[in-house]
């Protein structure tokens, strides 16, 4: 695989912690790559931020080997008047050869001033990789652990860092676009801000918040619910005609109440170990993609304007449960749908385009043959009253789906799509996505591990190995088991030709 990293000479990593004193437990750089040591450095952080007011930052960026370079370097921090706590370098481990060291500075001062002095090392150290300049120390540390991800757009390691990328919503937070249907409604447009304040407010592992939904809204979404439900016979996949009833039955999926995500979360879980989390808008693809990763569905708690039931310019609360949940309780999609997730880890912003376009046209808009006739999947079409119709119709054009090809056209939002993709099988899609993840240009690839939900980075023999390990283990599961079955059928069917079988 082709190594990403451009030319650059030096990289920079910035992390931030609150702190007023000498770090007492200074240790070397290289020992910040040590597991019980970042735990210590973790833990050490929280006293800390307990403790003082005062602003402890840290720069971590790379060398090349000439005279004067770190001199240049800590020019930057004199002419600024920052005064420098620690310097610890290493040899650099990347596989930059023209990076040769590695410096670790820490550094005491304001969020200002720190923006300015990374500005300038970006400036006079000819950096040219991407800084994550809001972390936190513990992140940051994260982002040491491989040397790999240096350089690379920052992507969540652990669950909880979604809680970071959550928030950042691009659109329709509270902000309404003047051609929204609830722009001119002061009372929707203060109950939108209510469910944006919910959202923004919600940390992993929280229950989520129960809504009281106002007796318009419910009727809302009677009205999207009976509508949608009359269509799915003979337009919805399987997957979605045999979940919906277990989510009538255990989430509470009826005309007169709108489910809550706690408890679609909690189903989900027990189903494909997914899991719901509130946003209050639009992510970027980025962020979104990330949260699939960790199986992690960002969710819309709002509802649309009850003026216009059918009709939504933004995903609302009755396109997620009714596009998006059924589906993510089939194991087969939650599959593939985690699969672009991983695959967009640490991916260039042209990569996450096109699988971002690719998530586009199935898991919104595809559609799978099911018994010879192509049924919809995706959750735009699930949850449009007019182009889950239009989109069987012999007028909507349509293609096999082909990753390569269909990462290149065109996402419509505002109309029906120009074309739609349909494939044989999610499994048939997850195998042109892993084909297609091929062409994505990463130093490592990763792994969920559903254990310490976290993603590793597979950088050297020794974690493969892990992983081989682990799968060796699997094997033997899945062989004893056929043997099993194998020695079950035996019995249960003797041979006749044996001299006991029947003849
Ligand atoms: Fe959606």
């Amino acid at each position: 695989m082709e190594h990403p990293e451009p030319s650059s000479t030096r990289r920079l990593t910035m992390r931030k912690r609150a702190a007023s004193t000498p770090d007492p437990h200074a240790f070397s750089l290289h020992d910040l790559f040590e597991k019980d040591k970042l735990q210590n450095f973790e833990e050490e952080s929280e006293v800390f931020k307990k403790g003082t007011t005062r602003d402890t930052k840290s720069v971590v960026f790379s060398l090349r080997n000439e005279v004067d370079s770190l001199t240049q370097a800590l020019t930057v921090f004199r002419e600024n008047n920052v005064s420098i706590g620690r310097i610890e370098s290493r040899k650099a481990a990347h596989g930059n050869d023209e990076a040769e060291c590695e410096v670790f500075v820490d550094v005491e001062c304001d969020d200002a001033k720190m923006t300015q002095v990374c500005n300038l090392l970006k400036k006079r150290l000819t950096y040219q990789q991407s800084v994550q300049e809001s972390i936190d120390g513990a992140d940051a540390l994260c982002q040491l652990e491989p040397p790999e991800v240096y350089g690379m757009p920052w992507f969540p390691r652990r669950i909880g860092d979604l809680d970071k990328s959550a928030h950042r919503v691009l659109t329709y937070g509270v902000e309404l676009d003047a051609d929204h249907p609830g722009f001119k409604d002061p009372a929707y447009r203060k109950r939108r801000q209510y469910f944006a304040d919910l959202a923004l407010r919600y940390k992993h592992g929280r229950p989520i918040p129960r809504i009281k939904y106002t007796e318009e809204e419910i009727k809302t979404w009677g009205t999207v619910f009976t509508e949608l439900l009359k269509l799915y016979p003979t337009h919805a996949c399987r997957e979605v005609l045999e979940n919906i009833p277990l989510l009538a039955r255990h989430c509470g999926y009826r005309v007169d109440n709108v489910p809550q995500l706690q408890d679609i979360s909690l189903f989900l879980k027990d189903r494909t170990g997914f899991s719901v989390r509130p946003v209050a808008g639009y992510l970027s693809s980025r962020d979104f993609l990330a949260g699939l990763a960790f199986r992690v569905f960002h969710c819309t708690q709002y509802i649309r304007h009850s003026s216009s039931p059918l009709y939504t310019p933004e995903p609302d609360c009755c396109h997620e449960l009714l596009g998006h949940i059924p589906l993510l309780a089939d194991p087969g999609f939650a599959q593939f749908s985690q699969e672009i997730g991983l695959q967009s880890l640490g991916a260039s912003d042209e990569e996450i385009a096109k699988l971002a376009t690719c998530y586009f046209f199935t898991v919104e808009f595809g559609l799978c043959r099911q018994d010879g006739e192509l049924r919809a999947y995706g959750a735009g079409l699930l949850s449009s009253y007019g182009e889950l119709q239009h989109v069987l119709s012999s007028e909507a054009k349509k293609l096999p789906f082909d990753p390569a090809v269909t990462c290149n056209e065109e996402c419509i939002i505002t109309t029906y799509q120009n074309v739609y993709f349909y494939n044989e099988s999610f499994d048939e899609a997850k195998e042109q996505m892993r084909e297609f993840a091929r062409s994505i240009k990463r130093p490592f690839n990763v792994r969920y591990n559903p254990y310490t939900q976290t993603v590793d980075i597979l950088h050297n023999p020794q974690q493969i190995a892990n992983v081989v390990n682990e799968l060796k283990g699997e094997l033997c599961l899945v062989t004893e088991a056929l043997r099993k079955i194998r020695s079950g059928d035996e019995n249960n069917h003797p041979d006749p030709h044996q001299p006991n079988g029947v003849a």
